[in-house]
């Protein structure tokens, strides 16, 4: 997910950019500027309230903005991306965001500062104001508006220092200029991000297909708990010598040991910086947990989940076949290890779903029809998810 704050004096081209950026990032948009305009034209309590400070050039109180804020991110909360202009304003207000963002579970990705000197800001705002009718464009309200950024605004960037997230703009220049120059970091952005895509469903629903593929295509390394284990066991390290058991008796491994297996993996040097298919992993609520966690460390979160579906009686149609060919999984021997298994998976499959579902990254993938069709079906969502670079650049 993309989160931009464009930042920068008024008339400096905020409104301008963000609405090039929405479009081509698929954003949400979210101006305290515009909702606050669009208040006092409605001439709702909120507007009578602030009318006099806007146009004045004062700045709305926190509270009134925090409100319209919060009603601004509840309308949109599937989004995939905000993309927030005039907003964060004041040290306050920061601190505001840090909250929200905590609560959608998001971070901040990039702070885009437009600068231009005010002389030139004023002169485009004078130029405005004679085209559009916004009571705060006229010489002295735009004066007191450069004052309050210069002031309140600004100081606020030291809220930000240590962040990493600040990217000053040149704001002078045609607005294809600037555009170009915002693209290139937020396009840097997109690159540096991961893509980790959890293939989630029931045993036989073509995860390993489905998994291989989209790694192969995407340039992506599947993640196998299981194989990983095997490979373990098979290699005789510690690890291997210590889940033999479990695994000869068919038993669930303790967390503690699949942790270590994951962090060696995804932790080590070598490990891939583009992202993984998840693949048999998370089985559990603690183990979805324990998977955001170790992202977490790379500085990297799940990008979405495919959640396959395939009927019962196709599963057990599937997994019936198998059984009578070299692919056969222990757990195929039999109709009634067939079930077992299915029940067993479903149990623990609920509170994983609820999880990401609350987070918005399930998505739900009809897993009947051919291969290819099924890929077809997955790969555009994902590419979506991830904003894949070959589709937007
Ligand atoms: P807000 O609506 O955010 O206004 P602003 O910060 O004053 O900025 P503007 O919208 O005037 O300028 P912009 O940077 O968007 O420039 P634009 O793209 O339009 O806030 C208004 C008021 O609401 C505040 O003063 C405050 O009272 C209140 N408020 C809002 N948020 C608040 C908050 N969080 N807390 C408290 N109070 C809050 O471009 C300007 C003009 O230049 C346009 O005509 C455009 O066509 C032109 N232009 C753009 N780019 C170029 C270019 N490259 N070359 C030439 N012309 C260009
Ligand atoms: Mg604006």
């Amino acid at each position: 997910m993309l989160n931009i704050i464009m930042f920068g004096p008024p008339g400096a081209g905020k409104g301008t950019q963000s609405r090039r950026l929405m479009e081509k990032y698929n954003l949400t948009y979210i101006s305290t500027g515009e909702l606050l305009r669009k208040e006092i034209k409605e001439g709702t309590q909120i507007g009578k309230k602030v009318k006099e400070q806007i146009e004045g050039g004062g700045l709305a109180d926190d509270e009134t903005i925090v409100k319209l804020i919060n009603k601004a991110i509840k309308d949109h909360e599937s989004s995939e991306g905000f993309l927030f202009d005039g907003f964060p304003r004041t040290y306050v207000q920061a601190y505001i965001l840090d909250g929200l963002f905590i609560r959608l579970r998001q971070k901040i990705t990039s702070i885009f500062i437009l600068e231009l000197p005010d002389e030139v800001c004023k002169q485009r705002l004078l130029q405005r104001a004679k085209e559009q009718d916004r009571k705060d464009d006229n010489e002295a309200v735009i004066k007191k508006r450069l004052e309050e950024y210069h002031q309140k605004t600004l100081p606020l960037l030291e809220f930000y220092k240590d962040t990493g997230l600040l990217t000053h703009i040149d704001g002078t220049g045609t607005e294809d200029d600037i555009f170009r120059r915002i693209s290139k970091h937020v396009n840097e952005d997109l690159k540096k991000k991961a893509t980790n895509v959890v293939m989630f469903g029931y045993p036989g629903a073509g995860m390993t297909t489905q998994a291989n593929r989209l790694a192969h295509e995407l340039n992506l390394k599947v993640i196998s708990t299981r194989e990983m284990l095997q490979e373990e066991v098979r290699l005789q390290t510690s690890i291997g010598k210590q889940v033999q058991p479990y695994m000869e008796k068919g038993l669930l491994l303790p967390d503690e040991i699949v942790i270590r297996l994951l962090e060696k993996k995804l932790l080590e040097n070598n490990s891939s910086e583009r992202g993984y298919v998840f693949k048999g992993y998370p089985r559990t609520l603690v183990q979805a947990y324990i998977l955001d966690g170790i992202l977490q460390k790379k500085g990297q979160d799940i990008t979405c989940v495919i959640n396959l579906n395939v009927s019962y009686i196709e599963l057990m149609k599937r997994l019936d076949e198998r059984s009578r060919t070299s692919r056969r999984m222990p757990y195929d021997s039999s109709a009634s290890t067939i079930v077992s298994r299915l029940e067993e998976h479903e149990t623990h499959s609920r509170g994983v779903l609820e999880y990401y579902r609350e987070q918005n990254q399930v998505i739900d993938v009809d897993g009947t029809g051919d291969i290819d069709e099924v890929y077809q079906r997955i790969k555009e969502p994902v590419l979506r998810a991830s904003k894949n670079l070959r589709q937007i650049l």
